[in-house]
């Protein structure tokens, strides 16, 4: 029986330990497609999951891994056949069902996008969910008509992988993007990705208590919910929005209406995992033509399956800088 490699985490009386483990592809759900996976990637849901957080995974032993790129391997699908370049991001995929920290996946074809001919295996992994998420998020401000001309974006979590991304992207839009980062040591990093400047996470929070703010962003991305992203909300300008993907300082907020029905702000909440398939080609396309980021490699940090463990705990306590590519050979 062929084997594969994958990190695995067992649970003992409440305590979480990860192990590279040789499995059976036999042991694989059933699905439309098993896939070789090339390259996954790293993101803090991951984290969550390797941790025991049942809102994320519910049993163990359990594949972590909520992204994957790779090759067809096997298809019981007409549109999809062997050999096939796909992506894979979100659904169920690394939360209930056997995740991308692994050679191989089986999983439903609804889930599978083809990948654009002009990105390759290994950038679709370096953007992984968090870019895709990225993606989405500056794509809603475009949506609403936010352009260069009205003013600047504030991007919170500015180091993370989200981030990271939305900087590189705004910044190549055209926009003046502000980094919002509690680590003044990467001025140099977030600079280099195209911000124009830091601002610390102390004077996002300035002002919390006030019901208002000055009207200082154009639109925002924000990554880290909480006050941090109420005092945003509440820093925008007349007509402007602010897209919400993230919860890494908390999933709660106190808020008033004054920003809405006085400054007519827009709230955009971005979702990536459950989004539709043919969006989620949408956003593929944009990065693999109009969004081609130069600078992705300087962004990344690579991985195998035996230095995850260590990758996850630096993601789940809010120091991992960029994105972490998984090099799954
Ligand atoms: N909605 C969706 O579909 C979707 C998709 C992907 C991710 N997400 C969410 O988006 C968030 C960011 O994801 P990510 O992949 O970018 O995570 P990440 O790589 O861990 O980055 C998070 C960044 O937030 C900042 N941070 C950490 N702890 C903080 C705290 N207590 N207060 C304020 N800032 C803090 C840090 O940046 P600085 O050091 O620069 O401050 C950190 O690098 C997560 O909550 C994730 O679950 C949502």
């Amino acid at each position: 029986m062929a084997t594969y490699k994958a990190l695995r985490i067992n649970e003992n009386n409440s305590q979480y330990t990860l192990a590279v483990e040789n499995r059976d592809i036999e042991q694989l759900p059933e699905g439309e497609l098993l896939i070789r996976v090339k390259y996954s990637s790293l993101n803090y849901k991951d984290a969550l999951s390797a941790k025991g957080i049942k809102g994320v995974t519910r049993q163990y032993p359990h594949t972590p891994g909520i992204d994957a790129a790779g090759i067809v391997e096997r298809s019981s699908v007409e549109h999809f056949k062997a050999g096939d370049e796909v992506i894979v991001t979100g659904y169920d995929l690394g939360m209930n069902t056997e995740g991308g920290f692994a050679e191989y996946i089986s999983v439903p074809a609804k889930w599978v996008v083809n990948k654009p001919e002009t990105l390759s295996l290994r950038d679709s992994m370096i953007l992984g969910t968090a870019g895709f998420t990225a993606g989405m998020c500056v794509d809603s401000l475009l949506q609403v008509g936010i352009a260069p001309s009205q003013g600047d974006i504030l991007v919170t979590g500015a180091c993370g992988g989200v981030g990271s991304v939305a900087i590189a992207l705004l910044a190549s839009l055209g926009f003046d993007v502000y980094a919002g980062t509690g680590r003044a040591s990467e001025k140099e990093y977030l600079l280099g990705l195209g911000a124009k400047d830091i601002i610390s996470r102390e004077d996002l929070m300035k002002g919390a208590d006030r019901p208002m703010l000055k009207e200082r962003w154009a639109g925002a991305v924000d990554t880290v919910g909480g006050e941090l992203l109420f005092n945003a909300i509440k820093s925008t300008q007349y007509g402007g929005s602010v897209a919400c993907c993230g919860m890494v300082a908390s999933a709660e907020f106190q808020a008033n209406v004054f920003p809405f029905i006085l400054r007519g702000v827009n709230l955009l909440g971005v979702d990536s995992v459950e989004l539709p398939l043919d969006i989620k080609m949408h956003i593929w396309q944009e990065f693999a033509s109009h969004w081609r980021l130069e600078n992705l490699e300087a962004i990344c940090t690579e991985v195998s399956l035996a230095e995850l463990p260590a990758a996850i705990e630096e993601i789940y306590n809010g120091r991992q800088k960029g994105r972490v590519l998984v090099n799954l050979g």
